[in-house]
């Protein structure tokens, strides 16, 4: 199997910061509640006129930089979101005409907060199959568009951002390696976490406007029981995959929902709680963008070094999950 490394990653956040004393004035909540139940300190949102696909660019334009590789020479743009510009095209052909990557085949994906390594193990596969000798792979979210302000349940927990990696094959062992990446699916919870309307099954008219159909809902009780578990089982495969042990882990970067989750999947894992990344204190759930966000910050923060091996996990509305496990 040609072996497909991780040549660069990138992130941006838009610059408008919203705290949770913010949020104390738009709903019945309190920094206390959201800190202690999530973990969530502040969130950012995107400015007015700025889409997915502006975030998606920016993010991937320093994913670009970091892999030395010039837009028109990426063969491949998968763009990871449920909070695409527009139903159609996908979000990923803007991103190709804002970078100039027209030699580029462009799609999204829709698999929620697992979309960015659901992305990675198709770009994967691609690249080690040979059809492509590169990809652009990019989780980003306008959750802000989506959200219900006035819903507490929900309003307080998500985020807007984008993160990017640039995918290609490994030359030589000091490219580093995908190892082993492990997805799945459980359309048995679809009703826990969805945006049930603006879609064929309840497309929005003027009769239902009001109702709030396109904004997220979910049975969050529900979803945290089905986090906990996928998340540890998924990792600990691509764990098994690629012959590691929970002592050769320098650092989990898991989707950044909530601290309890996350702490919980340490625990479950045996990694000690500070070999595993959060950044979800300052940008809250920013869905498939978040641990592309995570993945990115902690590269350029240096806890991911040359040679050492970090395992990626995430879970989302579908249910989702996925896990990549990576030696940097
Ligand atoms: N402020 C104050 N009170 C609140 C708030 C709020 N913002 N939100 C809910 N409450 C209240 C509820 O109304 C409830 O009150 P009640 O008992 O009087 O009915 C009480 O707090 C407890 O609510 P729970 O739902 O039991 O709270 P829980 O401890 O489960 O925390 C949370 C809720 C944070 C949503 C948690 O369940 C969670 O994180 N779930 C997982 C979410 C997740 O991982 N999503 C991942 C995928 S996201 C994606 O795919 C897009």
């Amino acid at each position: 199997v040609v072996p497909v490394c991780i040549a660069g990653t990138g992130s941006y956040l838009p610059e408008k910061i919203v705290t949770n004393a913010d949020l104390e004035k738009k709903v019945d909540t309190s920094d206390e509640w959201i800190v202690t139940r999530t973990g969530i300190r502040e969130r950012r949102m995107a400015a007015e006129g700025e889409f997915t696909s502006h975030m998606a660019t920016k993010a991937a334009e320093k994913a670009l930089e970091q892999a030395g590789v010039k837009a028109e020479d990426i063969q491949l743009i998968i763009v990871a979101t449920i909070t695409p510009d527009t139903l159609t095209p996908a979000t990923a052909c803007y991103v190709q005409e804002r970078l100039g990557a027209f030699g580029a085949v462009a799609f999204d994906i829709s698999a929620a907060c697992s979309g960015f390594l659901y992305s990675m193990k198709i770009a994967k596969r691609l690249i080690s199959d040979g059809a492509f000798e590169n990809a652009l792979i990019i989780g980003a979210e306008k959750l802000s568009s989506f959200v219900n302000w006035e819903d507490r349940n929900t309003c307080v927990l998500f985020g807007d951002g984008a993160g990017a990696a640039v995918l290609r094959k490994a030359t030589c062992p000091e490219d580093g390696e995908i190892l082993a990446t492990e997805m799945g699916t459980d359309g048995r919870q679809t009703h826990l976490l969805n945006i049930p309307g603006g879609g064929s099954a309840c497309p929005t008219t003027a009769e239902n406007a009001d109702q709030h159909l396109a904004t997220l809902a979910m049975l969050g009780k529900e979803v945290f029981k089905h986090a906990v578990t996928r998340m540890k089982q998924s990792a600990e495969k691509v764990i098994e995959r690629s012959g590691l042990k929970p002592e050769d882990i320098a650092l989990v970067v898991p989707h950044q929902a909530n601290l309890r989750i996350i702490d919980a999947i340490a625990d479950r894992l045996d990694v000690p709680r500070d070999r595993v990344f959060t950044n979800l204190e300052k940008y809250g759930n920013t869905s498939a963008a978040a641990v592309a966000i995570a993945l990115d910050e902690a590269n350029r923060a240096g806890k991911i070094k040359k040679g050492e091996h970090a395992v990626l996990v995430v879970f989302g509305a579908g249910l989702t999950w996925a896990a990549a496990a990576v030696r940097w």
